[in-house]
């Protein structure tokens, strides 16, 4: 027996197949940041607990909309494949860029023909923290490539995380404010 109401099931469905992605996410960007550490990369490796960080909460927000809507949140963890530095960070920004544009739109769509605000709500947040993960990303990769190890990427650096929807920033006071969910900018975590 179900407690998920048959309008929701479909909702409910997407959530806990993001749930899954960003838990996996969380995961595999902790190893790139282990991996990006032993590589002298410590730069990137503050970029991948950055993100894990942020994915994280992704993973918390889904779920409470999961349990809202009779659910229970599981996932299940595969096995990380780490490569090298580069090779991680490109798969890292394949993964961002299938949610930003194949599965989230398609679950925001969904919420918003059902009006279901919660999921939309963290559905919306995810969806624009991953775009400031593609673009730090995008970054890292183009600064690698390059050769360019005495970059950013190099040494260990603070990022700064949205603690309700995961927005990743670099800069230590963007705005006053989220731009995604309108968090106080005091309230970022700094992530190194
Ligand atoms: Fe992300
Ligand atoms: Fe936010």
């Amino acid at each position: 027996m179900s407690a998920i109401a048959a309008e929701n099931a479909i909702t409910v469905q997407n959530l806990l197949a993001a749930f899954e992605g960003e838990s996996n996410a969380h995961a595999k960007y902790t190893a790139f940041a282990a991996k990006a550490d032993t590589d002298g990369l410590h730069g990137a490796a503050s970029l991948f607990r950055a993100a894990a960080r942020a994915e994280q909460i992704h993973a918390a927000n889904h779920a409470r909309v999961i349990g809202i809507l009779g659910g229970q949140a599981e996932a299940e963890i595969h096995p990380v494949e780490v490569k090298s530095t580069l090779e991680n960070l490109k798969a890292a920004l394949n993964g961002e860029q299938y949610e930003i544009d194949t599965m989230y739109p398609g679950f925001l769509q969904e919420a918003t023909e059902r009006k279901n605000t919660a999921a939309i709500r963290t559905f919306h947040g995810a969806l624009e923290a991953e775009k400031t993960h593609a673009r730090l990303y995008a970054e890292a990769i183009a600064l690698l490539a390059a050769g360019k190890k005495d970059s950013w990427i190099g040494e260990a650096r603070d990022f700064y995380v949205c603690p309700i929807c995961g927005y990743t920033s670099e800069t230590e006071e963007e705005h006053e404010r989220c731009p995604v969910c309108n968090c106080p900018w005091e309230r970022f975590e700094i992530i190194r």
